[in-house]
């Protein structure tokens, strides 16, 4: 199949899709693979497949690594979309702002290219957390109570202490902070706003279990795979998600009952139903009570949650068998 694997952009996630493509690459070996890098001032980079190197991190140094090799790409110009040939199918693998806003989606109908990835409208319910509590509402799924605050607005937050403070629109924990008491608010507060104007506040949920189920739609069956967060202490954060690798093997080795299985594929099939047809996403639900609650949806899961499938190189070639019509004329 030929794939092409579009990565990087102008987020703060910006690294993390430069991992995904990397970890990508080494799974899809069998694949015919082109890669694009987008730069974070929106310029487009062909990159040699011998290029898109796996990296050994080390704490910390994860913003210097790949950017040196991928910068020897040649230059693609931005009116790349209409290019891409008829056969070739993109990956949208641009996590955050620009690959799950909607913005690249939105490109890819207007140059009616086949992608893997959620459509607009998708975007549209995952990106923003706001948005994805009214979704749970309207589709009746079950999801954390919250508050807003907004920038520049006196902010008044009934949620007790302790509770969690997060951009509304941002992934991969970037901005987050658990509030223990009224000493950490304000801190808590500059952090979020540094990464959006509208924040979302959640009681922390002691001894809250965490399920993330990644799946896809294809040829009217769908797919998924279940995996229990390991137990953390107070959430994860961006270092213990991305530059912990012993993580993966931990979910792994997850046992989830049957019955707590079905409920929760019911309720990703009630969120992805309609809505995130051509994309492979992962919904990471909360178990608190013995109430099932959507935490948020990703749409483009970080190296695609490739390590819950047994075999991703098939769920790939299936899903991409399997794309929605486009919706444009
Ligand atoms: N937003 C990141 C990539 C994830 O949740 O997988
Ligand atoms: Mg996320």
């Amino acid at each position: 199949m030929k794939l092409t694997i579009l990565f990087g952009g102008a987020s703060f996630e910006h690294e993390i899709s430069i991992v995904s493509a990397i970890t990508l690459k080494e799974k899809l070996a069998g694949f015919d693979l082109k890669f694009v890098f987008c730069d974070s001032d929106h310029t487009f980079y062909l990159i040699e497949p011998a290029k898109m190197k796996a990296v050994t991190f080390s704490k910390g140094a994860y913003k210097k690594m790949p950017l040196l090799t991928l910068a020897q790409g040649s230059f693609v110009q931005k009116s790349m979309f209409s290019k891409i040939q008829h056969n070739n199918i993109v990956l949208n693998l641009i996590h955050g702002a620009d690959g799950e806003d909607g913005t690249i989606a939105a490109l890819f109908d207007f140059y009616s290219v086949k992608y893997i990835g959620p459509r607009v409208d998708a975007c549209i319910f995952s990106y923003d957390k706001r948005y994805t509590k009214y979704l749970c509402e309207a589709i009746g799924v079950k999801y954390v109570k919250y508050e807003i605050i907004h920038k520049n607005e006196h902010c008044n937050i009934t949620i007790p202490y302790p509770f969690i403070v997060k951009p509304a629109s941002l992934g991969s924990s970037i901005g987050v902070s658990v509030v223990k008491d009224e000493s950490e608010l304000d801190y808590a507060l500059d952090v979020a706003f540094e990464f959006d104007d509208t924040l979302i506040v959640e009681p922390f949920l002691e001894g809250v279990k965490e399920y993330n189920l990644a799946g896809y739609y294809a040829n009217g069956t769908m797919h998924y795979s279940i995996v229990e967060e390991p137990k953390k202490e107070e959430f994860l954060d961006f270092e213990k998600k991305y530059m912990d690798f012993s993580r993966s093997e931990q979910v792994l080795q997850a046992d989830v009952s049957e019955e707590l299985t079905l409920r929760l594929k019911t309720n990703f099939e009630k969120v992805y139903q309609g809505l995130f047809e051509g994309a492979l996403i992962r919904c990471d639900f909360f178990v608190f009570n013995n109430e099932v609650l959507l935490n948020e949806i990703n749409p483009i899961p970080g190296s695609m949650a490739n390590y819950l499938f047994e075999d991703f190189t098939a769920s790939l070639e299936e899903l991409a068998s399997s794309l929605p019509h486009s919706k444009r004329p």
